[in-house]
């Protein structure tokens, strides 16, 4: 449920994220939370002064059960918030309140198929040191790719490994000869497995102190080494190894961009392509499905973080094809398969919302609380 989309005057009984509190001066003083579910953000109405007590215990990453009714102020849509009790992070459901893939079986299938099917015994190996453990399944089957760029959603981090698997494999069929394809696929697997200790996000999506310090790429490459060393005799030669570990330490392409070495064969220069193509594609179709973002206009009111500070632009025509159609089944008719307005249908992004009434002052100030930009590598 939008909230932001209730006519004023809906009474609510929802549970909502508390993303931020904003404490604000002036001659009335007052406190504003800005609550959030996996459809949206909406600030509350504000909190006076004169009632400090009833925030107690409210902290940024809290759960409430909010009793409420939708009203605007200067057009803008907040929530009164009536009565409201904090939920016991155990009994938090965060698919609810965080953005999320949805369904990860899809995704799980194809990553297991892959490493199943993987010819060499050594590198199968190593990818059940990971993928075999429920414990690393768990976090990485929920983990973000990023905290406010690409993929930003519960099970992003599972969508984004297999979109590069999957596209570096396309890249592959071209480039058959010398090319070890299981050792492609298994640093596809791997290439950004440090994410899983660079993020957090019950609470909300947010880079961890390791993940400040260290960053996801060397994060990923020590937990490779250290699950390798409590595997014992792994039968690995030393080139292996090295080959291996350049696959994680070179997927960002360039040391600019994060990566302590570049790429310096097939199989790490078509990683590095594939993961930047996954990412990027993604920051863009992410940006088409953000309604905020365009204010009723076909170009972005403005330059958007998520793009490199350029605008999306919702230009597209039917060329002369026929309207599109449903079919009774509610499928899309075959003329609008690959043409249908695809933003009308996608969830947008809490984070694009965000940004839709902030400046570019504000937007770099998110660039210093995201230090790892968009599309320096993903
Ligand atoms: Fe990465
Ligand atoms: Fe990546």
């Amino acid at each position: 449920m939008n909230l932001v989309e209730l006519p004023p005057g809906t009474r609510v009984e929802i549970s909502l994220l508390v993303v931020e509190i904003q404490s604000r001066g002036g001659d009335t003083p007052h406190t504003v939370l800005v609550l959030a579910n996996a459809a949206g953000q909406i600030p509350s109405a504000p909190f006076w002064a004169s009632e400090p007590s009833r925030l107690d215990g409210v902290t940024p990453g809290s759960v409430l059960r909010v009793s409420g009714t939708v009203s605007s102020y200067r057009r803008r849509p907040q929530l009164s918030v009536g009565r409201f009790s904090v939920v016991p992070p155990d009994q938090v459901d965060w698919e609810s309140l965080l953005p999320s893939i949805g369904d990860r079986r899809p995704c799980w299938s194809m990553a297991d198929q892959w490493r199943l099917q993987m010819d060499s015994p050594r590198l199968a190996a190593i990818l059940e040191l990971f993928f075999a453990d429920p414990e690393f399944r768990t976090a990485f089957g929920d983990c973000p790719a990023s905290t406010a760029g690409h993929h930003a959603r519960l099970g992003g981090l599972l969508l984004h490994t297999v979109e590069v698997g999957r596209i570096a494999l396309a890249m592959a069929e071209l480039h058959p000869h010398g090319l070890d394809r299981d050792l492609l696929l298994t640093g596809a697997l791997l290439h950004d497995i440090g994410k899983i200790e660079a993020y957090q996000w019950g609470g909300g999506f947010r880079v961890t102190v390791a993940g400040m310090a260290l960053g996801h790429v060397m994060l990923g490459a020590r937990m490779l080494e250290q699950r390798l060393a409590g595997m014992g005799p792994t039968g690995l030669t030393e080139i292996e190894r090295q080959l291996l570990l350049h696959l994680l330490l070179s997927h960002h392409g360039r040391l600019e961009f994060g990566a302590p070495v570049a790429p310096m064969t097939l199989e790490a220069e078509l990683l590095h392509l594939a993961d930047n193509a996954s990412a990027r594609a993604a920051s863009m179709a992410e940006a088409l499905a953000s309604s905020d973002l365009f204010g009723g206009e076909s170009i972005t009111l403005r330059p958007v973080w998520t793009l490199d500070r350029r605008r999306a632009w919702r230009g597209r025509s039917e060329w002369g094809r026929p309207p599109e159609r449903e079919t009774a089944a509610g499928h899309r008719g075959p003329a609008a398969v690959s043409h249908a307005a695809p933003w009308s249908g996608w969830p947008s992004s809490p984070v694009l919302q965000r940004e839709r009434c902030e400046s570019d002052r504000v937007a770099d100030r998110s660039l210093a609380e995201h230090p790892e930009a968009p599309h320096r590598g993903g």
